[in-house]
This record gives C-alpha cells, sequence and structure tokens, in this order.
C-alpha cells in the first residue's frame, strides 16, 4: 500500500505539472480507479505470501504458490470472456443497426441521439452509470422492428391510411419478436421493455398495450421522451423540425399526458445545461455530419410529436 501511495502520488503530481490538470482531476481520472482494486487485491498478497511459507507439497513454497494461482487464472480467463461476450454484443448491436440502416438512411443518427439523450436523462434518474449504459444500448435498438415493415410503407412520403399507419406501429411487437432468440442470452428483459413499450404514453393513449403511469417500464418511459424530442427536433417532409426551444416547451407542455412528469423535470434540467444533443445540427457537427438533415427529405415513417394521435397523421409514433 505504502508503494502503490507513493507511486500514484508521484504519477498524479507529474501528469499535474505537465499538462496543467487539476491534481484531483488527474486523481479521479487516472488512479482512483485502481485504489479500489489495490486494496482488493492486497489481502490476496499477504495469502500468498503466508502460503509460500506453508509449503504443502516438498520443502518448497512455492507449490503452494502455483495452487493458489490456479483458481486466479481461471478468474481471469473468465473475465476475458465476460468482455469478449460485451463486445459482441456491441458488434450484434452494430449489425442489426447496419441492417436497419440499409433500409431507412436517417436511422442511425436518429438512434444515436435518441440513445445519447437516454443515458443522460437515466443517469439523472437512477444516479447509476451502469444502469444507464444498458439504456443507451437498448436505445440503440428501440425501432429495430422497422426492420421487418415493407419499404413502400416505411418510406412513403405521403399520408398512411389507417392500415398502414397500424403496420408501422407494430414495429415495437415486431422488435421484440425479432430479438426473441438472444432472449436471456444477449438481450435482457430491460431492452424488450424498451423495443415493446417506447410509444406507450403516460395518459395511456400509447401502442402497443396502453400502459399508463407507472406501469410503463421506466426505461421505455425514458427512451420514450428522448425518441419524441430527437424526433421533433429532427423535421419530418410533412412538418418543419422545431427549433430546440420550441421541442423543450412540447415536452413540458405534454408533461403528465405523454411524459412521465418527473422525467420532464430532469430533462428540463439537462437541457438547460446546454448538451450536446440539445440542437440537432451541433449534434450532428460533433459527431462529424456535414450537412443539416433537418432540411433534408426524410422518410416518413414515423415521428414522435406528442400532439395528436390518430392513425394517418404519423404525428404521435417513431
Ligand atoms: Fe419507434
Amino acid at each position: 500500500m505504502a508503494f502503490f501511495a507513493t507511486n500514484t502520488l508521484l504519477v498524479t503530481t507529474a501528469i499535474h505539472l505537465s499538462s496543467g490538470t487539476p491534481w484531483k482531476e488527474v486523481w479521479r481520472k487516472n488512479i482512483k480507479w485502481l485504489a479500489l482494486s489495490y486494496l482488493l487485491l492486497s489481502p490476496l498478497a499477504l495469502l500468498l505470501a503466508r502460503a509460500y511459507e506453508t509449503p504443502l507439497i516438498g520443502n518448497w513454497g512455492g507449490w503452494t504458490v502455483l495452487l493458489f494461482l490456479v483458481p486466479l487464472y481461471y478468474s481471469r480467463y473468465y473475465w476475458d470472456e465476460k468482455v469478449r461476450l460485451e463486445q459482441a454484443f456491441d458488434t450484434t448491436l452494430e449489425v442489426l443497426m447496419n441492417a436497419l440502416e440499409a433500409k431507412e438512411k436517417q436511422t442511425r443518427m436518429h438512434s444515436e441521439r435518441v440513445a445519447d439523450i437516454a443515458r443522460d436523462l437515466a443517469k439523472a434518474f437512477y444516479n447509476d452509470e451502469a444502469k444507464a449504459q444498458e439504456i443507451y444500448r437498448a436505445a440503440r435498438l428501440h425501432d429495430i422492428g422497422k426492420i421487418a415493415i415493407p419499404e413502400a410503407v416505411l418510406l412513403k412520403p405521403g399520408k398512411l391510411t389507417e392500415a398502414e399507419f397500424d403496420l408501422i406501429k407494430s414495429h415495437t411487437k415486431l422488435g421484440a419478436e425479432l430479438l426473441s432468440p438472444a432472449r436471456k442470452v444477449a438481450f435482457d428483459q430491460l431492452v424488450y421493455n424498451v423495443i415493446l413499450y417506447h410509444h406507450e404514453r403516460w395518459d395511456g393513449r400509447g401502442y402497443p398495450e396502453g400502459l399508463a403511469g407507472q406501469d410503463i417500464p421506466e426505461e421505455a418511459r425514458i427512451v420514450g421522451l428522448a425518441d419524441a424530442y430527437e424526433a421533433m427536433t429532427a423535421g419530418r417532409p410533412y412538418r418543419e423540425a422545431k427549433s430546440p426551444e420550441e421541442a423543450l416547451k412540447e415536452v413540458q407542455d405534454f408533461s403528465g399526458v405523454q411524459f412521465d412528469p418527473k422525467l420532464v423535470r430532469l430533462f428540463t434540467v439537462l437541457w438547460n445545461q446546454n448538451p450536446i444533443w440539445r440542437d440537432r445540427e451541433a449534434y450532428l457537427a460533433a459527431k462529424g455530419g456535414s450537412v443539416s438533415p433537418s432540411t433534408l427529405p426524410q422518410p416518413s415513417s414515423e415521428s414522435s410529436l406528442p400532439s395528436s394521435s390518430e392513425p394517418g397523421s404519423r404525428t404521435s409514433e417513431s
């Protein structure tokens, strides 16, 4: 521990002096996470030292240490496997998004921005970084069911018939069905809740189940709000994009109607902190986009405007 303390104090100070970054900030970013690991591993070092002093085979304590190292090696092996599985999950997610993007071009940008908003909102809601990351991943997939919607309907520029609108609405259930073989292996219940229920409304007038209030899973309420804000500020061929201020006002106006009031309050606080996702064009620029998609003709499959829900209007779904 003395070695760790001396070593990290010197390294932190050296980085602080050379980069000008506040000392505390350097410690928090580079060293703090290591401290816990050192603390937890120090009893293990003590145990190994004792093992060395207590030979079980022959007169050499090294054999005892080696016996201890076998389970340690396996722990490390399984940890690597866990990391590899998580990477496979992320890759699967990207593949699925690529498949959807091949059908609907703006999808990736939409899903990334929705996921970024949802992550910030989840962080504020749960104060839990890991949970926020889970919701981020789920939000990336929220519209994956659109893969199963015929392009003639998905990309139709004009008004939808009632039957077509019903077909679009089915993307929630279709998405859950699509991922069902991976249930409990790669995608947990949270992912399904987001895909299935992100179009439910606080007042119970959403779909597919017409759930209301607290009956809607929290993660779906979070992604639903993020989805609505992104869609409002994106614009569609049949309506202009709203400014961030107009979209915020709409979200606030529909607090307790479409959206969870508690989430609207948190969203307002976040919005006032001017996050990168607040303004769509700034977001695009930050992500390396060079055009202004809010003025581009976009597939008109859906938006999340909360102002209307009648079939054919395309104003209440996404
Ligand atoms: Fe959707």
